[in-house]
């Protein structure tokens, strides 16, 4: 039987765990080879590549960079044409906009041969926008060979929105859900992009707000929804986690415990008594695959409140957001599921031990 071989491109703040995670669980995944894709030969990065390399991934760069990587004492192994070659799926994790022109410099002359090509966060238009247990059931096996795994933040108020709504009675509970995405300024891995003080975002988007809302509306868009999603943006002078303040309006009465049990039942939310983004983050390092859990949120108890209103019952609370763990399930699922449908559910149960109930 032929290899099964996944090939990540990026080594940046999603590419860098993706890979490690893929290596690690190669064997539960059912994938033979993992292969990354390194751009730029940099000192500073010699310690990831080679660490990268010790847990089993196979090095790739462009035949121009071969030169500059083993000046470095780094020996790619393969070729970026080479590679796209032998890949079953291809996941881009570069910055947003060079996904989209990767796909139409390299990715589509690889089609024929590849079962599908993976793009993150920011890139917009390059396929079926996914997000793990919102909308597997929208994935079309020998349609959808390029799939838009969506932003940290749209993964977060959409598990809001199935929980708190679609969970309570379907499509019909579901009033209406308006959202404060308050981000971290830059990861931990960034030095650049620090800011000195809040910078509030515009709204460019006059429909939905921001990207967040409009990515949410399009993923439940793939299910035949069209919901009534608003979203605003802050950037925080913090490093650590995202944030989220919402309100979910719906018709059936409902109350705080309600929600909670409900939250309870999806393993993808996790409730906490803790408030700060610095502690929940914290239990990351500690419980996380290399300090990362997968949930798709983090839930404060203690901040959800309900309200009676217009006829309705609206939900308020605030949440964390696991920001990178979001896209690394989404895009080891979505890849699990190029590689065969039928039993991706059954192999990705493989990383059951990165979620928790409680943080
Ligand atoms: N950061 C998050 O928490 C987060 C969460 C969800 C989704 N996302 C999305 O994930 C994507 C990647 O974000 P990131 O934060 O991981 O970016 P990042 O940390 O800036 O890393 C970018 C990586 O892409 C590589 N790269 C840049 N241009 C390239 C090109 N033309 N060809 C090949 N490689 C190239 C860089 O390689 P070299 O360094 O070798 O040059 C680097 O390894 C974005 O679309 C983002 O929206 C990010």
């Amino acid at each position: 039987m032929a290899k099964k071989v996944v090939h990540v491109v990026g080594t940046g703040t999603i590419g860098e765990p993706l890979i490690g995670l893929l290596a690690d669980f190669r064997d539960a995944l059912g994938i033979d080879e993992v292969t990354f894709h390194k751009r730029t030969p940099l000192l500073t990065d010699r310690s990831k590549v080679r660490n990268l390399i010790r847990r089993g991934a196979r090095f790739v760069t462009d035949s121009k960079s071969f030169e500059g990587f083993r000046e470095i004492g780094l020996d790619p192994e393969l070729e970026t044409h080479e590679a796209l070659d032998n890949a079953d799926v291809v996941i881009d994790c570069t910055p947003s906009g060079v996904g989209t022109s990767n796909k139409q410099e390299y990715y589509q002359r690889f089609s024929h041969n590849t079962l599908g090509f993976i793009a993150q966060g920011s890139e917009f238009g390059f396929g079926k926008p996914y997000a793990r247990g919102i909308n597997d059931a929208a994935l079309v096996r020998g349609e959808d060979q390029y799939i838009h795994v969506v932003s940290c933040n749209t993964h977060n108020l959409s598990v809001l929105v199935e929980t708190i709504a679609l969970a309570d009675g379907g499509p019909e509970n579901f009033v209406s859900g308006r959202f404060v995405c308050i981000r971290r300024a830059n990861d931990i891995s960034q030095d650049t992009s620090f800011i000195p003080a809040p910078e509030v975002g515009s709204h460019k988007d006059r429909r939905f707000g921001t990207h967040h809302a409009r990515d949410a509306w399009h993923l439940f868009n793939t299910l035949g929804l069209e919901l009534d999603l608003y979203s605003s943006a802050l950037k925080l002078n913090t490093q650590y986690m995202h944030t989220i303040w919402f309100s979910i309006i719906v018709r059936n009465k409902t109350t705080a415990d309600d929600v909670v049990d409900r939250m309870r039942a999806n393993d993808r939310v996790a409730l906490t008594h803790k408030r700060s983004a610095g502690t929940v983050f914290s239990f990351g390092r500690d419980h996380g695959h290399y300090g990362r859990i997968l949930n798709q949120t983090v839930v404060p108890h203690d901040t959800l409140t309900v309200r009676e209103h217009d006829g309705g019952y609206e939900v308020v609370g605030f949440c964390f957001t696991p920001q990178d763990g979001n896209a690394l399930l989404s895009s080891v699922a979505a890849a699990c599921w190029f590689l065969d449908p039928e039993t991706y559910e059954q192999r990705i149960q493989a990383l059951g031990s990165l979620f928790f109930d409680e943080v």
